[in-house]
C-alpha cells in the first residue's frame, strides 16, 4: 500500500486527477470506478481541466459509481447521479451510455443491485476505483459490520451517516434511509484503488484503517489485502499514522 502525504487538499486533488488522467491515457477504454462526496470535488475539477488542456479522449471510457440513495432518481438534486452530472458527465459531455450508477429509483432495489453487479462484470471489471472514506470508516455505503464478501447490495444507512450526510440536504428528514452500494468484494476486484482523505475529521477512520486490525468493524481495512492501493491524504488525516509507513511526501 502506497501512502502519499499531500500538503494540502489542492495538492491531493492534483495528484489524484493526474492518476485518473494517466489511467485513461494509457487505456482509452478504461473503466473508472467513481465516488461522490465533498472529498473528490476538486479532483473532478482538475480532471476536467486536464482533459481539456491535454485533449484527452474520453469517448471509450466507462464509469461506474459506487452508490446511490434509495428513491432518488437522476433528476433529484441530491442524488449522486445529479452530483456526477454536475461535476463530470455534463461538463465533459459524456454520453449516458458510458456512465453508470445504481438506479436509486428502481422499483425493485435488490434486483437493481444484482443487475448493477452483473453490469460491472459485463464491462470487464473496474480498472481504477476512486474512494473516499466516511468518518466511521465506511467505503461507498459499506457501513461497519458489512461482510468482506459483500457484492452490490441494498444497505440501511446508520443514523450517524444520515446525520453527517444531511449537510448536503435542506433538512435531515430528507436524507434517505437506504441506499444501493457496491460491496466490499466488488470494490476489492478493482485492479487499482485510489483512496483520498483530507481533514481532521477523517483522522480516526484513517488510523483505524491503516494501523488497526483487518476486521469487518472497519470496512476500509480490507483494502490492506489489495495488491495495488494508493492513498493520498493531507497531514491532518494522517496524524495517527506511523511516519515510516508514509511512502511519499508532497
Ligand atoms: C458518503 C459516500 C462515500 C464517501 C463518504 C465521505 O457517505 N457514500 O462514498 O466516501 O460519504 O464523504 P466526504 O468526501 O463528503 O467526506
Amino acid at each position: 500500500m502506497k501512502i502519499i502525504q499531500a500538503a494540502t487538499k489542492e495538492q491531493m486533488s492534483k495528484l489524484a486527477a493526474n492518476i485518473l488522467i494517466d489511467c485513461v491515457k494509457n487505456k482509452p477504454d478504461a473503466v473508472l470506478g467513481l465516488a461522490t462526496g465533498g472529498t473528490p470535488e476538486e479532483t473532478y475539477r482538475m480532471f476536467r481541466q486536464n482533459v481539456k488542456e491535454k485533449r484527452v479522449e474520453l469517448s471509450r471510457m466507462r464509469t461506474f459509481n459506487l452508490d446511490e440513495y434509495e428513491g432518488l432518481g437522476p433528476n433529484h438534486p441530491m442524488s449522486y447521479h445529479a452530483y456526477m452530472k454536475q461535476h463530470l458527465f455534463d461538463p465533459l459531455q459524456l454520453r449516458p451510455s458510458q456512465c453508470f450508477l445504481p438506479k436509486g429509483d428502481a422499483l425493485n432495489l435488490e434486483e437493481e443491485a444484482q443487475q448493477y453487479e452483473e453490469l460491472i462484470q459485463k464491462y470487464g471489471g473496474i480498472d481504477l476505483q476512486l474512494l473516499g472514506i466516511g468518518e466511521n470508516g465506511h467505503i461507498a455505503f459499506n457501513e461497519p459490520g458489512t461482510p468482506f464478501t459483500s457484492r452490490t447490495h441494498v444497505v440501511e444507512l446508520t443514523p450517524n451517516t444520515r446525520d453527517i450526510n444531511s449537510r448536503f440536504f435542506d433538512k435531515k428528514e430528507q436524507v434517505p434511509y437506504r441506499a444501493i452500494t457496491m460491496g466490499l468484494a466488488t470494490i476489492m476486484e478493482a485492479r487499482k484503488i485510489l483512496l483520498l482523505a483530507n481533514g481532521e475529521r477523517k483522522q480516526k477512520a484513517m488510523t483505524r484503517f491503516i494501523e488497526g486490525e483487518i476486521a469487518e468493524d472497519a470496512p476500509a481495512s480490507i483494502l490492506r489485502k489489495h495488491r495495488d492501493v494508493t492513498i493520498i491524504a493531507d497531514p491532518p488525516a494522517l496524524t495517527g499514522i506511523n511516519p515510516d509507513k508514509i511512502t511519499e511526501v508532497y
